[in-house]
């Protein structure tokens, strides 16, 4: 298996290359874009930003663009098939769509399971349908950030409805492990909603082998522009009521899509997926012999080998530092069942103060609580105060860390 190719992933995204040497270290929050992203928005907005399903060349090329990018997402998420793929805003608005509609179709079945680790988008949602009648479960983390699967069979009965999820944690980095969540919850006859926001750029999906029925997602995570997209299964996507207009369709995916959304995003997007498969052809022995999910695979698997690196490193050298509190799993044996987030407070120094000092050193990281204040709560940590996160993507680098630390080292006096 060739080496990782830092230096050609680092070149491709000029972001990293401004002048400043500016650490994103904020990724959880938004990634950077590859130069072909950007060529792809700008191509389409100087050729052809027009409306699909017109007569003429430039709209047809519109149609195809779009086409080529749900064909370019279900091959990332493993979708049986394009028409499974909604495009949109972001992960936030598809999740109270599906929500609402399915507030419309609960019958005897009322219950919904939401996790207290995840992101409040994936909450707050499916709490307010609390006013239709649902019965909210809640799946407690444990104290050592944690989510059972022991705590979560006891929720489940015939009336449960749904389990809403997170694939990794925005605020502590830790996997959950979906595809037995899939499992159990199939089990008591209710489905699955998976929000992949967090997860998406640092390892493959699989949406056939995790067995859910919805997963969300946002492009702006993985290395394309602002844009969000749902998958769910025909059948799930199909027995949705949905709120769209007569003139739209009454078929998956325009009855979930509601109308014209940002061609241009979604262009980037397909750019963005084009990019990884760049990144699986030079890491692949097979190179460019590989299927396009073949060449994702390497891609994703080449992330997750070298990220775990950067974890492991990271919390090294973090658990050194002199009063630092560092929050979910830390033992490097564990490193698989994490990405490279990782939250922390230093005593005597607010979490804001941490981050503006940062700022001004060139770095960029994120105070607060991460929109998942219960998970803090659950930690005994201030919500209004929250933590400090540094949250890396597989442009980052060694080097980046150890600056990260020494800055960190000067803040805490040592
Ligand atoms: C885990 C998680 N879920 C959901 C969201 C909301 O995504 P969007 O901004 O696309 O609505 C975020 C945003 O940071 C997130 O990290």
């Amino acid at each position: 298996m060739p080496d990782f190719p830092i230096d050609w992933v680092r070149d491709s995204f000029p972001a990293l290359h401004t002048g400043d040497n500016f650490v994103f270290f904020d990724n959880g929050a938004g990634a950077q874009v590859p130069r072909t992203v950007l060529d792809a928005v700008q191509h389409h907005l100087l050729t052809r930003n027009v409306q699909r399903g017109g007569r003429y060349g430039r709209s047809q090329e519109v149609d195809a663009t779009i086409q080529r990018a749900r064909e370019s997402v279900a091959i990332f998420l493993n979708a049986r098939e394009p028409s499974e793929i909604a495009f949109g805003m972001n992960a936030t608005s598809f999740i109270r769509i599906v929500s609402l509609a399915l507030a419309d179709t609960l019958r005897d079945r009322k219950g919904i399971v939401v996790c207290e680790m995840d992101h409040e988008a994936n909450v707050a949602t499916w709490l307010a349908l609390q006013r239709h009648g649902v019965q909210i479960r809640w799946w407690r983390m444990r104290r050592d950030g944690s989510l059972d699967l022991a705590d979560l069979q006891p929720l489940l009965s015939s009336k449960t409805r749904l389990v809403a999820c997170t694939m990794a944690s925005n605020a502590l980095g830790s996997i959950v492990d979906v595809k037995a969540v899939a499992c159990l919850a199939h089990a008591a006859g209710a489905e699955v909603f998976l929000d992949a926001v967090h997860y998406a750029p640092h390892g493959s999906i699989d949406v056939q082998e995790l067995d859910c029925d919805y997963l969300v997602c946002s492009g702006y995570k993985i290395f394309a522009p602002h844009m969000g997209f749902l998958w769910g299964k025909r059948p799930a996507l199909e027995a949705l009521p949905t709120f769209r207009e007569d003139f739209i369709p009454d078929q998956i995916p325009t009855k979930i899509e509601v109308g014209t959304f940002v061609y241009e995003n979604v262009a980037g997007m397909d750019a963005a997926i084009t990019y990884l498969e760049d990144l699986g052809n030079r890491v692949s022995p097979n190179g460019n012999a590989d299927s396009r999910r073949a060449r994702l695979l390497s891609a994703m698997d080449a992330i997750r080998n070298y990220e775990a690196l950067l974890s492991t490193e990271l919390l090294r050298a973090l658990s050194k530092l002199k009063g630092i509190t560092l929050y979910g799993i830390q033992e490097p044996r564990f490193a698989s069942r994490r990405v490279p987030t990782v939250c922390f407070n230093l005593e005597g120094v607010a979490p804001s103060a941490v981050a503006s000092s940062l700022a001004s050193k060139g770095i960029g990281v994120r105070d607060g609580n991460m929109y998942s204040p219960r998970l803090l709560e659950r930690l005994g940590i201030p919500p209004e105060s929250g933590v400090v996160r540094a949250s890396l993507v597989h442009y980052n680098t060694l080097d980046e860390i150890d600056r990260f630390v020494q800055e960190l080292r000067k803040i805490a006096h040592e």
